[in-house]
């Protein structure tokens, strides 16, 4: 019964815009729709980055990019372990490239990030004393938010502070710093950089928990008197799995809390995995059950991949009022971090868009919710 009912909505949807088999085959002459135009009056629409692509090293790549997308996040090289190797090291040399291409494209950059407990350098993970700890925490957002002041559109100011339960997590700047650090980073953030966003991001930050947990660290900076504009959502989903009444709880109680709130590192994956959420240590052994679509998706999966992210963006059409961008955790399936993690070597297919750049039927779904919201379905 869904599949009748799909193919030939789809179908009617991708002939408004092209044919359905054109916009396969002919990618190169049809024009595919520009999602960035059809949700321009609704929120901004983002993708990660990683460096073939800032460098513009593909130019098919390239031109999807700047059809699709208004705004952008660095996937790896503002990360400290990158831009702050050694104690008085910095190396801007991609992330200054990153500035001049979203200049040069109209892309607006959220940088990503300056205090998080993974992909730190070696040199920041060894400082046992507490005053040094301090020293690099306050020269690392100083230098790194002080150099893009008045260039970068907005801050994952502060990434993952949080358990599943909404504790603080046991990370080293809880250790060397209390659990003020998280205030202090804004504070920090908001002198160096005063005319840009300033966001706390993470995942599972919509389940019931971890959320109470995040509203609870952002009323301690907003007590504090510190500046704070955004929560994250990172979006790290699982197709068949994606919890709808969580995520609209969330953003009904973010936005309660004078905050705008986005959607920072949408995919919704379709291989099997044992637990949910974005912690880069959980790993899980390699097996050849775990990577059944080596050769493409089933018609039943993708139906599914396509159902739930159309579901979400009706979901986040109804609350564009409070959500200012979704951003997709990458440009293409091929680009994605997930057929690297949690299981290395998988095929994996949790974006709108394949390896050969086509858009996949999720993608026309996601364009149909606009089209829908017009005729007030
Ligand atoms: O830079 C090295 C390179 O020198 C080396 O040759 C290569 C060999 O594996 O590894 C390269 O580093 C990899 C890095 O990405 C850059 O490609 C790391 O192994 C790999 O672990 C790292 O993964 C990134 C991951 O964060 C690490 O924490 C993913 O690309 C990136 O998508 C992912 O992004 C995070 C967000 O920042 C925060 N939220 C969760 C999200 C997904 O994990």
């Amino acid at each position: 019964m869904i599949k009748r009912f799909f193919i030939p909505v789809l179908c009617a949807t991708s002939l408004l815009l092209s044919s359905c088999a054109s916009s396969q085959k002919n990618s190169a002459t049809q024009p595919i729709p520009s999602l960035k135009e059809i949700f321009k009056n609704d929120f901004a629409i983002g993708t990660a980055l990683n460096t073939a692509q800032i460098e513009e090293k593909d130019a098919k790549v390239d031109a999807l990019i700047k059809q699709q997308f208004n705004m952008a996040t660095p996937e790896n090289i503002m990360k400290a372990e990158i831009i702050h190797p050694q104690w008085d090291k910095y190396d801007f040399t991609v992330a200054d490239k990153m500035i001049e291409y979203g200049e040069k494209n109209n892309i607006k950059i959220n940088g990503h990030t300056l205090v998080w407990h993974s992909q730190l350098p070696a040199f920041a993970r060894n400082i046992k004393n507490v005053d040094s700890f301090k020293t690099f925490f306050s020269n690392h957002i100083n230098t790194v938010a002080g150099r893009y002041s008045g260039k970068i559109f907005s801050w994952d100011v502060v990434n993952e502070a949080l358990n599943e339960d909404g504790t603080m997590r046991k990370s080293i700047f809880l250790d060397r710093l209390g659990d003020n650090f998280v205030t202090e980073a804004f504070r920090l953030a908001a002198a160096a950089s005063p005319n840009t966003e300033l966001y706390y991001n993470d995942y599972n930050n919509e389940q019931p928990a971890k959320r109470a947990g995040c509203i609870a660290l952002v009323k301690k900076v907003q007590a504090a008197g510190v500046r704070i504009d955004g929560v994250g959502i990172q979006g790290h989903w699982h197709a068949g799995k994606v919890p709808f009444k969580d995520i609209e709880a969330s953003i009904l109680e973010y936005s309660a809390l004078g905050l705008k709130v986005m959607f920072t590192e949408v995919d919704i994956e379709v291989l099997p995995r044992n637990f949910s959420g974005a912690d880069v240590s959980q790993r899980m052994k390699e097996d050849p059950s775990l990577n059944p679509y080596v050769n493409g998706l089933p018609d039943s999966v993708q139906q599914q991949l396509a159902n739930d992210y159309a579901a979400l963006f009706n979901l986040f059409l109804k609350h564009k009022d409070k959500i200012t961008r979704v951003t997709f955790w990458g440009v293409d399936d091929g680009q994605s971090w997930l057929n690297g993690w949690p299981v290395r070597g998988r095929t994996n297919h949790p974006l709108l868009f394949d390896r050969a750049l086509q858009p996949k039927p999720a993608f026309y779904k996601v364009i149909e919710t606009k089209k829908n919201e017009k005729k007030g379905f």
